[in-house]
């Protein structure tokens, strides 16, 4: 790893807090912030280097597990810390980070700032000539709330950075499962032969949550499921899930599959759309109380079944449903094989099929149903069992699967794009939503109420079930 300056607009944020300082002191840990490395950070609060560290030091032991009393390594992460106080809008520090900035090393800039501030980022730093040609610029999302707003944003960051320089980040790509996903089907010759409308009878993606939005009321009042999960995460999945085998494991190789299968998507159905909102359960409070309004129309829960009109997915289903407040947390994609063609063992066997689940979170894993003959006496009975692979088990317990934003900001500082979103992906993403939206806003669609703590409105369940299908379990 080369020496690199990572500038974090908004240092003092929930997002440094939480992910951004503790995923940087882990890579400090595997040795991957050589001196003289720094972090610098910069906000608007009023405090100095010293300050900073202090700061740093308390979210580092609220947010990561080190050993008591082991703390030489968390000073000397510190010792590569500064701080500048700095107006994104004003003249304010701008002239300090100026000269700040060392020679002959990489540049990166993470607006970790609400998306208000990213003009103002891209201007100034042009204006006090901060960048190089080979700096780069790391955006959070939301990237836009409609295909008008992405496109702005794009225009905004592309009329002072290439775009071989723009890193707009979905952590999820950064999950070491989601990568997994590519790994297995394209480093195993056992899938991919099947992976297809042929052999596939539907998929299924969820991502559930059990926490609500307390505390992030304003914006999710504003985005809802679909803006907040839908149009970047799920999309990811469901393309990593779809895409045909790019011819190399690089930045526009596997972006330029992404984008076919998101501009494959057709447009979703009104009735195959379930949109929902949580209500009070086990003390904890409705949707409604915790954004202050009851009248609210915004989702906490959406279930969705989309096609993709291509050759390798015409015909297959793929329902998407993701929700705060659900049951579980549990994230996992099932690919659902269809019945073998014919069952030699009459119909007192039962029919079974394949199912190849991957689970995102929490306990990592693939999961390959297959049948075989039920044990004992008399006649052949078909049973499903489970080729198992836990992650952890498979790898040793001690095996540490780094987070997300270990991975994604040094991929930054490699200057490797592969795991983030490229301005046409983000485009198109938003063409397929945007009609979505409208059409139930302009329908005054409200969510259906569903109980805290379970599976979500009774429309999800009856999205399957007229299909002929099921939701594979959140708890199993
Ligand atoms: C964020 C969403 O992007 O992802 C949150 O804004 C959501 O609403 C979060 O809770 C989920 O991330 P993870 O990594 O906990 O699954």
């Amino acid at each position: 790893m080369g020496i690199f300056d990572l500038v974090v607009f908004g240092g003092t944020g929930d997002l440094a807090r939480r992910k951004i300082l503790p995923a940087l002191f882990k890579r400090f840990c595997a040795g991957q912030m050589p001196k003289p490395s720094r972090l610098i950070g910069a906000a608007r609060t009023d405090m100095d280097t010293e300050a900073y560290r202090a700061f740093v030091r308390i979210a580092i032991k609220e947010f990561v597990d080190i050993p008591d009393g082991d703390d030489a390594a968390l000073e000397a992460f510190l010792a590569q810390l500064e701080y500048v106080v700095l107006d994104a809008r004003g003249d304010t520090g701008w002239a300090t980070l100026q000269g700040m900035m060392a020679p002959d090393r990489v540049r990166a800039f993470y607006f970790s700032v609400g998306p208000g501030l990213f003009e103002d980022l891209a201007c100034k730093l042009h204006q006090w000539n901060l960048t190089e040609d080979d700096s780069r610029i790391v955006v959070e999302k939301p990237f836009g709330r409609d295909l008008e707003t992405a496109q702005e944003l794009n225009a905004i960051l592309a009329a002072h950075f290439h775009e071989s320089q723009i890193y707009r980040i979905d952590h999820y790509l950064g999950k070491e499962t989601v990568q997994n996903l590519m790994a297995v089907r394209f480093g195993n010759m056992l899938f991919e032969p099947l992976w297809n409308s042929q052999y596939i009878d539907h998929i299924q993606i969820t991502v559930a949550e059990t926490v609500g939005v307390a505390g992030r009321d304003v914006y999710y009042e504003r985005a809802g499921a679909m803006r907040d999960m839908v149009q970047n995460h799920l999309m990811q999945l469901l393309c990593l899930i779809a895409m045909e085998p790019p011819a190399k494991f690089e930045p526009d190789a596997v972006r330029d599959e992404k984008l076919k299968v998101i501009r494959a998507l057709d447009p979703v159905e009104p009735h195959h759309i379930v949109r929902g909102q949580y209500t009070s359960a086990d003390g904890v409070a409705s949707y409604r109380e915790d954004v202050g309004n009851d009248r609210s129309k915004t989702e906490s829960f959406m279930a969705l079944k989309c096609h993709l009109s291509n050759w390798r997915w015409a015909g297959t289903p793929f329902y998407l449903r993701t929700g705060k407040r659900m049951e579980v947390r549990n994230s996992k994609i099932t690919v659902v094989f269809k019945d073998a063609p014919h069952s030699i063992f009459g119909p007192e066997a039962g029919r079974h099929n394949n199912e190849l689940t991957i689970v995102l979170q929490p306990n990592e894993g693939i999961t390959l149903d297959v049948t075989i003959k039920e044990p004992g006496q008399g006649g052949m009975r078909l049973m499903d069992v489970p080729l198992d692979m836990s992650f952890a088990e498979a790898l040793g317990e001690g095996s540490h699967a780094p987070d997300a934003y270990e991975r994604l900001i040094m991929d930054v500082i490699r200057g490797n794009q592969t795991l983030f979103m490229r301005n046409d992906e983000v485009e198109a993403a938003w063409a397929w939503t945007d009609p979505l939206i409208r059409g139930w806003e302009s329908r005054g669609d409200v969510p259906k109420p569903y109980d805290s703590f379970t599976t979500g409105p009774d429309g999800a369940a009856q999205l399957l079930r007229r299909d002929g299908r099921e939701w594979r379990g959140l708890l199993s």
